[in-house]
């Protein structure tokens, strides 16, 4: 954005290496003259659409290259590179979708960096960022950094996608039996203020707005326990009439997303198996922007 909050950039400048990412030259420049203004200088990095058409210049309009030439010129900024986030990814069918998702991101890239190169200016890194599609950017030439996020936990839609299994998943959301009001329907005490509201991504169908383990210990989930609807606090679940949760009974359930479920919690409990080892503050929530 425009430079509206550069005085933060600058002291963070001082107990940081900091870099920030446009897709615009007039907003490049304004960084340009608000650094040149303080004395200093700032990395940037342009951010490239590879297919999602979120933000990012089209690397392949006759102005792409102008616009790489231009921003490496601006004395207050020091270009560092290309970077990119295929978002898209999240949309593919299957592996082979996903893997060519891959493959045109760094395509895109490269080809870009070739260019700028031709044509004299520096291009140290080429900055991809996703987790579904990073198990297939490792296996290919061109990318020099990964900024993959959801990766540290991954979640329900990680697995559907094929980037993770359940045992890799490391954060769960622990719910109680609140009500059975119906044989076929049981009431959790997590609702869209704890799963949050995200569906579920991946190849193939997945219902609900998460995976229920029946036990916290519980080995495996209960496919026939389906998360139907979310109010704020609670989950209504469609069971099967024999399921044998009761009130009280305590469940694991894998969030659909679980970048969204951390910024609704103040802390994390870590445990090893069932017990709680130790608490972890969630110092980033709400921090966004
Ligand atoms: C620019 C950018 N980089 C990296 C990421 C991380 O991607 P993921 O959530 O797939 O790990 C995101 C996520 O939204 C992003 O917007």
């Amino acid at each position: 954005v425009h430079p509206s909050n550069a005085a933060r950039v600058l002291a963070l400048q001082d107990r940081t290496r900091l870099s920030i990412i446009v897709d615009d030259f007039d907003v490049a420049r304004a960084w340009s003259d608000a650094m040149t203004a303080a004395g200093r200088r700032l990395e940037v990095l342009i951010k490239v659409d590879v297919g999602f058409h979120r933000c990012g210049i089209n690397a392949y309009a006759p102005e792409a290259l102008d616009i790489v030439q231009r921003v490496a010129d601006l004395p207050g900024l020091q270009l560092r590179g290309l970077l990119s986030h295929a978002g898209h990814g999240y949309l593919a069918a299957t592996s082979a979708d996903l893997e060519a998702v891959a493959w045109r991101e760094i395509e895109t890239l490269t080809s870009l960096a070739w260019r700028a190169r031709e044509a004299g200016v520096e291009i140290a890194e080429l900055s991809v960022g996703a987790t579904p599609t990073a198990r297939f950017i490792t296996r290919q030439n061109g990318a020099t950094e990964m900024r993959p996020g959801n990766y540290v936990f991954f979640d329900r839609t990680q697995v559907g996608l094929g980037a993770a299994s359940l045992n890799d998943c490391a954060l769960w959301v622990v719910s109680t039996v609140v009500s059975r009001p119906a044989p076929t329907r049981v009431i959790f005490d997590a609702g869209a203020k704890t799963l949050a509201a995200d569906a579920c991504r991946g190849f193939g169908a997945h219902h609900g707005y998460g995976l229920v383990f029946p036990a916290v210990d519980a080995p495996s989930p209960d496919s026939s326990i389906t998360l139907e609807r979310l109010s704020e606090e609670h989950a209504t679940a469609r069971v099967p009439a024999e399921c044998t949760l009761r009130v009280g009974d305590r469940v694991r359930i894998l969030p659909n997303h679980s970048c969204v479920v951390t910024n609704l919690m103040d802390e994390l409990l870590l445990v090893e198996g069932t017990t709680v080892v130790d608490r972890l503050p969630v110092a980033a929530r709400g921090r966004i922007w």
